[in-house]
């Protein structure tokens, strides 16, 4: 890992080189994404997503094994989980604290964090809490986060639906002067089409610590979205993308209401705009054809999950690549445009 060239409290509290958190994608950044996100200096949060068991142990054991005992680069590494489905099965979670090394963060994403931050917190592990609405942020800090992470629609994956949702550059601001106020210790991290080092430096000046980037190190030669996936995503734009409920119910996800997701709007999506009460009565054909359309990598048929950030993704490197060039592209334009080591603090 080489020296921060960004030093503030994220990157000193979690022994960081620039302030970027991995963002815990479900079934795409498994151990491979997580590792090198670890030793190119991020805070790497393993894509635990629905609590599967088998995938939970295969992933972050690889991240592990992958480590190979490097102390600093293992501090860097935790996982996430989202909250309602860890309610339903938390035997991942259960055996992720069984583990030897202990994970540097657990974050807990969509519904009550509570009862698992308080077992988190119990064993000292930092909990992040991603939330979407300035109502969620008492529960949040109540149930013991330190970090807490602004996620905005602009997001790819999950998040608040268009009608309660917030978009980054409000939410932000309005999270870190609360925080100055009320809560000024916890650490506060931007999510939601931050691609780049612009995207790095805006949030960090609305008051974030640093950013939870998803969409952009999804793009990347180690996470696991199929080759094809990756290719389709890199020649679209930021219009491509929509919310809705429409791959949740095509997948049998049960997802609260409040809750829907963000993706390209391919065919599949356009054929069901406007009929979503129709497709969630009757399912049963729908859900066959996406099934097969996605064993096959027909994605006129399955979905890509990528945020509105896509439009400013333009190739497919490595995740070292990615975090190097928006850390320097960041410090660059924080430091007025030449690059030097700079301290930020949370305006007060
Ligand atoms: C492919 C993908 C899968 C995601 N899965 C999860 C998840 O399992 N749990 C979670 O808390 N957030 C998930 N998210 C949302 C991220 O935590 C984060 O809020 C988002 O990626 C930030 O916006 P960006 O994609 O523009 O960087 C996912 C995002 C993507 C792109």
């Amino acid at each position: 890992m080489q020296k921060p060239l960004i030093t503030n409290r994220f990157v000193e509290r979690f022994n960081l080189s620039t302030p970027i958190a991995l963002a815990p994608m479900a079934l795409a950044n498994g151990g491979n994404l997580a590792a090198a996100c670890a030793r190119a200096g991020a805070l790497s949060l393993v894509g635990g997503g629905y609590g599967d068991l088998v995938w939970t142990q295969r992933e972050y054991s690889e991240a592990i094994s992958l480590l190979d005992g490097n102390q600093d680069n293992l501090s860097r590494l935790g996982c996430g989980f989202i909250s309602w489905k860890l309610a339903e099965d938390r035997s991942a979670f259960d055996w992720l604290l069984d583990q030897p090394q202990k994970p540097a963060a657990v974050m807990l994403s969509f519904g009550d964090p509570t009862a698992f931050a308080k077992i988190l917190s119990d064993l000292n592990i930092p909990v992040i809490c991603q939330i979407q609405t300035m109502a969620q942020l008492p529960q949040a800090l109540d149930a013991g986060a330190s970090v807490i992470v602004a996620q905005g629609t602009e997001a790819g994956g999950h998040g608040m639906n268009e009608r309660e949702g917030r978009n980054t550059f409000t939410f932000v601001p309005e999270i870190a002067d609360w925080l100055a106020k009320h809560s000024p210790q916890t650490i506060l991290l931007a999510a939601g089409g931050i691609a780049d080092g612009r995207g790095l430096a805006a949030a960090m000046t609305l008051g974030a610590d640093g950013a939870l980037i998803g969409s952009r190190l999804w793009a990347t030669t180690q996470s696991l979205a199929t080759e094809s996936a990756k290719n389709i995503a890199l020649q679209a734009s930021g219009d491509d993308t929509t919310r809705s409920s429409i791959f949740d119910i095509l997948r049998g996800k049960n997802w609260p209401e409040q809750f829907d997701f963000r993706a390209i709007r391919n065919k599949l999506h356009r054929k069901w705009e406007g009929r979503i009460d129709e497709l969630r009565s009757d399912p049963a054909a729908a859900m066959e054809d996406y099934a097969s359309g996605a064993g096959q990598e027909d994605y006129d048929r399955a979905h890509i999950t990528v945020g509105q950030d896509v439009g400013l993704i333009n190739d497919i490197s490595s995740a070292e690549e990615v975090i190097d060039n928006i850390g320097q592209e960041a410090a660059r334009l924080l430091n007025g445009g030449n690059t030097g080591k700079i301290a930020t603090r949370r305006l007060a």
